[in-house]
């Protein structure tokens, strides 16, 4: 399996579920986002099985980077996660955005093509969707993006289904992701964000290591019950095992296919505040502010596609998803490399 963006937080933890599960792994990443040390972390978790892991530094664009691994290893099937995505981010560096995210999957699918191989499991996410109307979210439900970055999702998705369309023998999935929070239960592997955590499990991890002075709450008037945010949190190790599932299952059907990967419950900004706090032990300091531009009350899947497609289904629940996100930011407080940001 070729897995780019392995050094990534969801790239590293598929990386291990699939080591473990016997497959060979060879990994791209040009560390724009990450550490190389989350590399030697893969190796460490993966233990037995890491000399079944090969990496390659670089960027997907290249696609000489690309070629070179294709031309030396046979890939049966690649795990695309090599992207940017902070959504605020791209709101102002959009070319930034459509170049990384678009290129790099133009390049992948031409190199993939020239070698033979046409089976791809694509990093997509919820947020293509937009506001909803219609909660849970099915893989039908219209697709409104409201910002550059998943405009890029949906963008892609698009150009992969327009090449199955076009050329019989290409076996694609775009896995849906919704909110991925948590972490390896070895505390070793972890999300750990450059700069500013976007995201808010990674922000209240920083609040509870004292790296970041209170967690701002955007907007307690939505019409929820506790009137803050709701999303559908996903263990990571979920998330791996629903790409392991996704390559198990990709020879099912030939085309394009999008399957969401969510728990189907939602969980509010206040709900997931107070299950974090309980794993670390104490309150952790909040403010709540105006609502953020671009957010939306409730976002919530519905995963029984992703059960009937691929027999999968998550198994971890919120405590377990914040007990490992605490485990993880307690023994590397600074991340990988020490140093916060
Ligand atoms: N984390 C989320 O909340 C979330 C939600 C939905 C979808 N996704 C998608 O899942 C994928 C993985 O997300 P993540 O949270 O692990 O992000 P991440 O930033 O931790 O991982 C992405 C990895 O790709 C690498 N990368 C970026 N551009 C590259 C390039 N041009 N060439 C080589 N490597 C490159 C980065 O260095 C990083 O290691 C992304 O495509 C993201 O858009 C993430």
């Amino acid at each position: 399996m070729l897995v780019t963006g392995a050094a990534g937080f969801i790239g590293s933890h598929t990386c291990v579920d699939l080591l473990t599960a016997g497959y060979r792994v060879i990994g791209v990443d040009n560390f724009v986002n990450s550490s190389p040390r989350a590399l030697d972390r893969i190796r460490e978790v993966a233990a037995g099985a890491a000399d079944r892991l090969e990496f390659a530094e670089g960027d997907v664009r290249d696609v000489a980077t690309l070629g070179k691994v294709f031309a030396t290893t046979p890939v049966a099937a690649v795990v695309h996660f090599a992207a940017r995505k902070a959504v605020g981010e791209s709101v102002t560096m959009p070319v930034e955005y459509y170049d990384t995210n678009i290129n790099a999957t133009l390049r992948l699918v031409e190199v993939m093509r020239e070698h033979g191989t046409r089976r791809l499991v694509f990093s997509s996410s919820c947020s293509i969707h937009g506001d909803v109307d219609v909660l849970p979210i099915q893989e039908d439900a219209p697709a409104r993006p409201t910002n550059p970055y998943s405009r890029t999702k949906w963008m892609c998705e698009q150009i992969l289904a327009d090449l199955c369309a076009a050329e019989p023998g290409w076996h694609v999935m775009a896995l849906r992701y919704f909110n991925p929070v948590g972490a390896h239960p070895s505390g070793l592997l972890g999300e750990d964000p450059r700069g500013i955590p976007n995201n808010l499990m990674p922000y209240l991890q920083q609040v509870a290591v004292g790296r970041r002075e209170y967690l701002s709450v955007f907007g307690d008037d939505y019409p929820t019950p506790d009137g803050t945010g709701v999303r559908d949190y996903i263990h990571v190790m979920d998330l791996a095992e629903g790409h392991r599932a996704a390559l198990e299952h990709i020879g099912d059907a030939a085309g394009f296919r999008a399957v969401n990967l969510g728990t189907g419950t939602g969980t509010s900004v206040r709900q997931l505040l107070d299950a974090f706090s309980a794993a670390c032990g104490r309150p952790l300091p909040h403010r709540v502010v105006p609502r953020r531009a671009g957010d939306v009350a409730e976002l919530v899947a519905d995963p029984t596609h992703a059960t009937a497609a691929l027999g999968w289904r998550t198994r971890r629940g919120l405590d377990e998803m914040c007990r490992d996100a605490w485990e993880f930011q307690r023994r590397n407080p600074g991340g990988y490399d020490g140093a916060g940001a």
